[in-house]
């Protein structure tokens, strides 16, 4: 690998800052730099697409502008505001996350990383985002999209089926760390997922349009290879099973059944619900109970973690 020189580096920053203001994504959740907004938005943009978050970022926000209006709400409403995001999980962490910021943090977004770590459902790469995006410091929060651009710039592979010998996520994390333009890291780190998503792409990127090619090792091994470079995809393996026959699936219909109960309703799961059997339901509850995402009273009636 060939870490760039440092006046490649702020030549490349300038090349991939320049694009990124002319072509970079323009996403609601872009638009906020306030701490607690950004770590609701990095956390819903874990598992989830951007699309969804968009609108799901908004909402939620809405309704929750800071972590004392999260904290001081009931976990149900947590639930309730992540509507379209599924993994709920990260509702109760996020709910949990606000209180901690609260009791521990004054009821301000802890602003390094140690700190930010230590919040419930954040985990190094969400630290480093909000970091990067809502505090301006310079570190590199590799998601996938920056951990191809980055491994291609430095090490002229990540392609798909590469024979090559992977880099370490270390080496990508230091080369990541080093390319960081420290005067804009927000639109750094945004410009870099952009790259990723919309030119770097996985099986087909369009090196020919790419601002950071004359600094790319994969570029100019792609130039110099004969076309097609890349292999052809992979017929796309059939799921084992259809997502509804899932646990993933049941534990989201169960939680979407409690979304709609009124503040003060229960209910039961004593039926079959879709494929899955009345044993299956009740190991799902039990399952989404010890998450913290529902509570049972002693008559196995279920509803949302609600303030008594
Ligand atoms: N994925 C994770 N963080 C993101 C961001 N800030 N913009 C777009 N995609 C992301």
């Amino acid at each position: 690998m060939q870490p760039p020189s440092l006046r490649d580096r702020v030549s490349l920053a300038a090349a991939l800052l320049a694009w990124y203001d002319f072509h970079g994504r323009n996403l609601a959740f872009r638009a906020s730099g306030d701490p607690w907004r950004v770590l609701v938005s990095e956390v819903m943009l874990q598992q989830t697409q951007v699309a969804r978050v968009e609108v799901a970022w908004v909402r939620f926000t809405g309704r929750f502008p800071t972590p004392a209006a999260l904290a001081t709400a009931s976990v149900a409403d947590a639930v309730r505001a992540w509507a379209g995001l599924g993994y709920n999980r990260r509702a109760v962490a996020l709910h949990r996350a606000a209180t901690a910021i609260i009791e521990r943090h004054g009821g301000a977004v802890p602003d390094d990383l140690a700190a930010l770590e230590d919040l419930p459902g954040v985990g190094p790469y969400t630290a480093r985002a909000v970091t990067a995006i809502a505090f301006g410091r310079p570190v590199a929060a590799v998601d996938t999209n920056i951990r191809r651009v980055v491994g291609r710039v430095v090490a002229g592979h990540g392609w798909a089926g590469d024979p090559g010998l992977p880099l370490a996520a270390s080496a990508i994390q230091a080369a990541s760390d080093a390319m960081i333009d420290p005067g804009r890291p927000a639109d750094w780190t945004h410009a870099a997922m952009d790259i990723g998503a919309t030119v770097c792409r996985p099986r087909a990127p369009d090196c020919a349009d790419c601002p950071l090619r004359t600094w790319c090792a994969f570029a100019r091994s792609n130039d110099l290879r004969p076309q097609p470079r890349l292999r052809a995809r992979p017929a796309v393996r059939p799921r084992p099973s259809s997502f509804a026959g899932t646990s993933r699936w049941l534990r989201g219909r169960i939680i979407d059944r409690l979304r709609e109960l009124p503040d003060d309703g229960w209910m039961r799961f004593d039926d079959p619900i879709g494929v899955h059997s009345t044993e299956r339901v009740a190991a799902a509850v039990a399952a989404l109970s010890a998450d913290g995402l529902l509570e049972c009273d002693p008559e196995g009636r279920v509803r949302l973690p609600s303030p008594t």
